[in-house]
């Protein structure tokens, strides 16, 4: 009796305690400031360094003037991505230590699968070793040629995927979506009234599946509401075609949805996620985002999908209870998974990249609004509206940036883009120079680093010239292609660098 009592009491507490410590609770500065205050503390580092400018420049043209091809050792501050670069939490390594090495029937593939269910509410998982192996599988069991996948935005891989299948996407978002000054809350969004008509002229059977990308990755991270994702549902229903939700930055689409959706704001976490997950038929994942992990899945509710995906596992990544992945990922995986519905975890990168939006906006300096999640994007378009897209505005801002502060972002415009059947050049909508903002990497003075250099590159951006390809691959070129400058713009940056900063690195 004693006993039980006491057994609740503690689980009382423990609640009480989960709830103070997972939803996010505000603090406010006495100065008044509006600084978001970390939640974490940090207790293993790894040491930076700033190389020179010349040795910069010097590692630019080593590696073609592509931010993917630079080694770390020339890389101050690494905002490439937060795939795979995302801080684990003590949690997260502990359970790494527990992991049940077994090619088949690993206890922790259970645990992921527990985990899975709980938080994405779905009973069935099919793990495989990242985001793109889910694209590929779910590609080749639904897409051939003349078939036709709608979605609100593609992402580079998903794109490719569809298309090395001989299948086509058409991307159906609103107009407010490519507007980058906007305080639209979900920029998102699919154009419900675009996709009834498309499913009509494409007709519903050459429509293997709508694809949903929850915190559209290349518009700037910018989220879709659940009242979007209902009406895209009831048009699945309507038609009789898929719904596939891409999950990767599903918990960040998901505090956003806490906090912008009227219907939601006193919600939480995990019934929101439930909400958008139960409206897929499946979802498919890279835990390099979501879960702060590597790896990735997919998941659903329906044995008949299950089967029709399962066998390509085996195939392709690995036995059914690890995909191609390591099981000491699987363990941390799960454990991340959970870390999801954590508001102080999940809100960090998101709270630091409106401050860094904020930051560069009150310097005139044209970027995304309103913040989005995975990084601050920075409208190379506007920036470098003296550079033709054929010389590709956006990979250019992302050398010119990594040449005077050592910080490394991603081009995610022209470059990015694959070519069109015939071999032409297409444009991409946006020229963006994306800033990731890795879960709980930075501290609050690389932002302003960051913030400084992208100020006075701004003031000096006449000086930032183009680029041209002297080596492009056939397919995702932006990964491994090579290029150079157009003219010797970066010696000039440099020596306009040198006569500002003196000895300063
Ligand atoms: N879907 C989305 C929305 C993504 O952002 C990514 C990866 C993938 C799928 C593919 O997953 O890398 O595990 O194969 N995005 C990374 C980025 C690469 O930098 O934005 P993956």
């Amino acid at each position: 009796m004693i006993n039980s009592v006491y057994h609740k009491k503690v689980i009382e507490i423990t609640e009480i305690f989960n709830i103070y410590c997972n939803q996010m609770q505000e603090i406010k500065f006495y100065s008044g400031e509006n600084i978001p205050l970390e939640q974490h503390k940090v207790r293993i580092v790894q040491k930076l360094h700033l190389v020179p400018i010349e040795r910069r420049l010097e590692a630019l043209y080593e590696g073609g003037f592509n931010t993917f091809r630079l080694s770390t050792n020339d890389v101050f501050l690494d905002m490439l991505t937060d795939s795979g670069t995302n801080a684990m939490s003590d949690n997260q390594l502990a359970a790494m230590m527990r992991a049940d090495d077994a090619y088949a029937g690993s206890q922790s593939f259970v645990r992921l699968q527990k985990a899975v269910e709980d938080v994405l509410g779905k009973k069935y998982l099919l793990p495989v070793h990242q985001g793109r192996a889910a694209e590929n599988i779910i590609s080749i069991a639904y897409v051939k040629k003349g078939s036709l996948v709608p979605m609100n935005y593609h992402f580079t891989t998903a794109m490719a995927h569809i298309t090395d299948k001989g299948g086509q996407i058409a991307e159906l978002l609103y107009d407010e979506a490519y507007v980058i000054n906007s305080d639209h809350p979900f920029k998102g969004n699919m154009n419900i009234e675009k996709l009834e008509e498309v499913i009509n002229y494409h007709r519903p059977k050459n429509i293997p599946f709508i694809r949903m990308e929850a915190s559209t990755n290349l518009i700037g991270g910018q989220p879709f509401s659940i009242q979007n994702l209902r009406d895209v549902r009831a048009l699945c229903d309507k038609y009789n075609i898929r719904l596939v939700l891409d999950a990767s930055l599903l918990g960040e689409n998901a505090y956003l949805i806490l906090q912008r959706e009227e219907e939601f704001k006193n919600s939480d976490m995990k019934t929101i996620i439930h909400t958008m997950t139960e409206m897929a038929d499946l979802c498919y994942f890279s835990a390099r985002k979501l879960s702060s992990s590597r790896g990735g899945g997919i998941c659903t509710d329906n044995m008949e999908i299950f089967r029709e995906l399962e066998a390509f596992i085996p195939l392709y990544e690995g036995f059914l209870t690890y995909g191609g992945m390591s099981i000491r990922e699987v363990e941390s995986m799960a454990v991340g998974l959970y870390e999801t519905l954590d508001e102080t975890m999940i809100s960090q990168s998101p709270a630091f990249i409106k401050y860094l939006v904020d930051g560069l906006d009150a310097k005139g300096i044209p970027v995304i609004k309103p913040a989005g999640v995975l990084g601050a994007h920075v409208d190379a378009m506007q920036v470098c509206d003296h550079i033709p897209q054929s010389q590709y505005p956006a990979g250019s801002l992302a050398a010119a940036l990594f040449l005077i502060s050592g910080v490394r972002g991603m081009e995610r415009g022209s470059i990015s883009n694959q070519r069109d059947e015939y071999g032409n050049e297409t444009y991409s909508d946006m020229e963006l120079l994306r800033l990731a903002v890795p879960r709980r990497v930075f501290t609050l003075s690389q932002i302003k680093y960051v913030e400084d250099r992208m100020h006075w590159l701004y003031d000096n951006r006449h000086l930032i010239g183009g680029l041209k390809f002297v080596y492009e691959p056939p397919v995702l070129r932006f990964f491994m292609g090579g290029l150079e400058p157009v003219n010797d713009w970066p010696q000039k940056l440099m020596t306009k660098f040198k006569e500002d900063f003196g000895e300063s690195l």
